[in-house]
């Protein structure tokens, strides 16, 4: 499939690098993308050479957010008729395999929820992060205001959503909401390089581990310890759990088969 709004193209036979492509706009994120990434996203979820997925922007921005140009004549019957947002930008909830978000430069609005609905954020030292809705007269409308007080609490939850502020990479690698800062020139290098040390572990591993983190956000603790006890226990019916182990034992490397 080829598309207008993205950029794709695989690593090492094994990772997937979807890149949003409205640089003249920054990244703003309309429909159209959003239904590419998605399909993008879907694809490479089915493939089973594909061991995980990064999305990222460009060095200015990784998305200034959701289109407001598209947005600004949009009243409550076309937003609410069309679902707007739920019917496009939901579908990376969906995806199996871990999702990385390389973020540089601006990543605000519904570009810094996209980047929270991923598995983890690695941010160049130019990363800005924000959720500036509230200078339009709206508020964050794909998960901003949940998912960014889970992340990073709700005193700066609140500071960053109610004042507009926006958050640099140093503060947001402190207070959590990004997994590490790095220079901008090895933003795809560090993240191509977690990537594979991804893709070379067992894969039913994988998706159990994600699976099982992304529980805790949905459950309370003794239903989220109980879901991850049975998919611990169920990795012991897997190839790859008596591979591992056995491989450590005998001091040798593991040949793992995904299965
Ligand atoms: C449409 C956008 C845009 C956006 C930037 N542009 N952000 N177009 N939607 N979100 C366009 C500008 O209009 C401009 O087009 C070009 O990109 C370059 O932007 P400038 O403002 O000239 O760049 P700069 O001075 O460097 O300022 C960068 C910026 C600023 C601070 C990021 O662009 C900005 O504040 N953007 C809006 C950020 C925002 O409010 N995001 C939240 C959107 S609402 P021209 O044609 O003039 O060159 C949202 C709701 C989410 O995300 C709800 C659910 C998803």
């Amino acid at each position: 499939m080829t598309f207008e709004f993205i950029k794709t193209r695989i690593e090492n036979d094994k990772v997937a690098i979807i890149t949003l492509d409205r640089p003249k706009q920054l990244n703003a994120l309309n429909t159209d993308l959003m239904i590419e990434l998605g399909q993008a996203l879907k694809d490479y979820d089915a493939d089973i050479h594909i061991g995980c997925i990064i999305i990222t922007g460009n060095e200015k921005a990784f998305a200034a957010g959701a289109d407001i140009a598209a947005m600004k004549n949009y009243d409550f019957a076309d937003v609410y008729a069309t679902d707007f947002i739920t019917k496009d930008w939901e579908i990376i909830r969906q995806i199996r395999k871990p999702v990385i978000a390389a973020v540089s430069g601006f990543a605000l609005g519904g570009g810094c929820e996209l980047a929270m609905m991923c598995d983890f954020i690695i941010a160049a030292d130019n990363a800005k992060f924000g959720q500036p809705e509230i200078k339009l007269g709206i508020i964050p409308g794909a998960g901003g205001t949940q998912r960014l007080p889970r992340s990073v609490g709700k005193s700066k939850a609140m500071d960053m959503i109610l004042t507009a502020r926006m958050m640099s990479a140093q503060e947001a690698e402190q207070c959590g909401l990004v997994s590490r800062v790095v220079p901008l020139d090895k933003l795809m290098i560090e993240t191509i390089e977690a990537a594979l040390t991804i893709c070379a572990y067992p894969r039913l591993a994988v998706l159990a581990a994600k699976e099982s983190v992304q529980r805790s956000f949905e459950s309370n603790l003794s239903d989220g310890v109980m879901y991850e006890r049975r998919l611990f226990h169920s990795l012991f019916s897997t190839y790859d759990q008596k591979e591992g182990m056995d491989a450590f034992i005998n001091k040798r490397s593991p040949l793992f088969k995904n299965k």
